[in-house]
């Protein structure tokens, strides 16, 4: 019996209207392995018909980002509340590239995280170091901060994905020792400190069909936030027929 495996699919700001319907269309023909949950993720104004597409499909939807108030005069910013009616299941949230291109703290992807689990959308929680961090031997007091500040106590199930900034687009993908001490460690903060005994941990960075499978393999873990690859269906075919 294979492991399920959650597949974040992160389009990131790509894809217009008619390439996104042909994507997902496609992406609907491998959707039927039930040892994958499939969680697509958006641009906010494809999301509407890329909800409508799926409704009838094993593919879940999911947002890259939200607003941490529920509603208000926040220009241009995206709700939870609209999220959910437009049947997002799941929203990334403390991306590095939120962190580095729109300022966001640790502190407010802790109050977008609070909201969304209590809206009922599920957080993915993204943590990741920098180069210089890692250079420096300093990367597991950045990963600890950002897990320390941004997850809730007690919340069980909570997904993390770790992504090294110095991995994302770039071709750069840790060693599987590398991504194992990562995973060993949140396991371990996260039930010391906060008391979570589930945890779905997910790596992310330059994740391809190449080395997908060694990852998964060799670390067991709980799936892949896929950036680059996502876009593509040749990549995706291979990916979503693991197992
Ligand atoms: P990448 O992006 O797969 O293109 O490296 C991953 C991400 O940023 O989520």
């Amino acid at each position: 019996m294979c492991q399920v495996k959650l597949i974040v699919s992160n389009w990131k700001m790509n894809l217009n209207v008619s390439d996104s319907k042909k994507l997902i269309k496609d992406l609907i023909k491998f959707s039927n392995n039930n040892s994958i949950e499939h969680v697509v993720c958006p641009q906010f104004a494809l999301i509407p018909s890329v909800s409508r597409l799926i409704k009838e499909s094993k593919i879940t939807l999911g947002a890259q980002d939200c607003h941490h108030e529920k509603i208000g005069a926040y220009t241009g910013d995206t709700s939870v509340q609209i999220l959910k009616e437009l049947n997002c299941k799941y929203v990334i949230l403390g991306h590095s590239e939120r962190r580095d291109y729109h300022s966001e703290t640790n502190e407010l992807v802790k109050k977008k995280v609070f909201l969304a689990i209590s809206e009922g959308l599920k957080p993915i929680i993204c943590v990741g170091e920098s180069i210089e961090d890692r250079k420096s031997n300093n990367y597991l007091n950045i990963i600890e901060k950002q897990l320390d500040v941004c997850v809730p106590n007690d919340y069980n199930n909570v997904v993390i994905a770790y992504e090294p900034i110095w991995s994302i687009g770039t071709g750069q993908v840790p060693t599987n020792k590398e991504i194992l001490e990562m995973k060993k460690f949140t396991y371990n903060f996260l039930k010391s400190k906060k008391r979570i005994h589930k945890v779905n941990f997910l790596y992310g960075g330059s994740v391809n069909s190449m080395n997908f499978h060694e990852i998964m393999n060799d670390t067991k873990v709980d799936g892949a936030l896929i950036g680059g690859s996502s876009l593509k269906i040749i990549e995706m075919n291979k990916i979503l027929t693991f197992c």
